[in-house]
């Protein structure tokens, strides 16, 4: 799908507060996973807020974040620099590889990216990238198929009246940018990789936080960090939407904590063979 610049308009600051993390042990597992051992450059696509930028930098000697929206940018150096981390920042889309951000690469990570990009077409760029043995990492959250854990007692996040409320607001279909949010696809990611160079990858999932508590406010981040929900999408009706949401989630817990339970890290691996054809 084409690239709408306006697609996470105001979402920027609200990413971070209000996005569940990814599980706590996925730096040791793709260390593990690909070899990684201190040298190497790393990429992240589609970095957002620098969110696995940052998280995986110390596993190379070099770590790149490439993403078209700005304010993500922005973003991602703040909390780089905030760490003492020196780390490389690109404002361009997936599809501009490789001269965009020239490679070679030991991993290539899209953290929720891939499926915003031509697909089959970045995959084959991403192949050229990579060094012989290098690796790519396709990451996310699954909850669908996964076990869910406990309760650890807190009402969870109603989703369904949450996004009831933003239907009120922006009408029945997701919006997305100046446009509406296309059908979702039906293929995995598995399915588009076997038709590249990588041939078959491989999934494997890592345990999610399975007693995450959030807030009221984080969670109308969360809301507002989404492309569909996103702040410039409201106009001049934001604080009524914030204010509607703050008083709907105070009805449901007395505390304002909630449990936030977004899966596993579900980790796409495909590796790049040592000799190369
Ligand atoms: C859901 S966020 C993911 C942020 C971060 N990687 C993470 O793991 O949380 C998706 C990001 O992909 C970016 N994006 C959208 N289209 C893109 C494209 N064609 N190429 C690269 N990034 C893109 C968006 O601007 C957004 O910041």
């Amino acid at each position: 799908m084409a690239y709408d610049p306006t697609s996470y308009g105001g979402a920027a600051r609200h990413y971070r507060p209000g996005r569940p993390p990814y599980a706590p042990d996925l730096e040791a597992v793709l260390a593990r996973e690909a070899g990684l051992d201190g040298t190497g450059r790393l990429l992240d696509v589609g970095c957002g807020p620098g969110i696995l930028t940052v998280r995986l930098a110390p596993l190379f000697s070099e770590a790149v974040g490439l993403e078209p929206d700005p304010d993500m940018l922005v973003e991602g150096r703040r909390v780089a620099e905030a760490k003492g981390l020196d780390l490389g920042w690109v404002r361009a889309v997936a599809e501009e590889l490789p001269e965009a951000a020239p490679g070679p690469y030991r991993m290539i990570t899209f953290g929720q990216s891939f499926y915003w990009t031509d697909q089959l077409v970045v995959a084959e760029r991403v192949y050229d990238l990579l060094e012989p043995g290098g690796t790519l990492a396709l990451i996310g959250h699954a909850a669908d198929g996964r076990t869910r854990p406990p309760n650890p007692g807190s009402p969870p996040i109603p989703h369904d009246e949450l996004e009831a409320l933003v239907r009120n607001y922006l009408g029945p279909e997701r919006r997305l940018g100046q446009g509406t949010t296309p059908a979702p696809g039906t293929h995995r990611f598995e399915d588009v990789l076997v038709r590249t160079r990588f041939g078959a990858p491989r999934t494997i999932f890592v345990p999610g936080i399975p007693d995450l508590r959030r807030d009221i406010e984080s969670v109308l981040s969360g809301y507002f960090s989404l492309s569909f929900s996103a702040p410039h999408l409201f106009g001049d009706r934001v604080d009524d939407f914030a204010r509607e949401v703050r008083e709907l989630l105070a009805g449901h817990s007395p505390d304002g904590l909630f449990w936030d339970w977004p899966g596993d890290t579900q980790v796409v691996l495909a590796r790049k063979p040592s000799k190369a054809h």
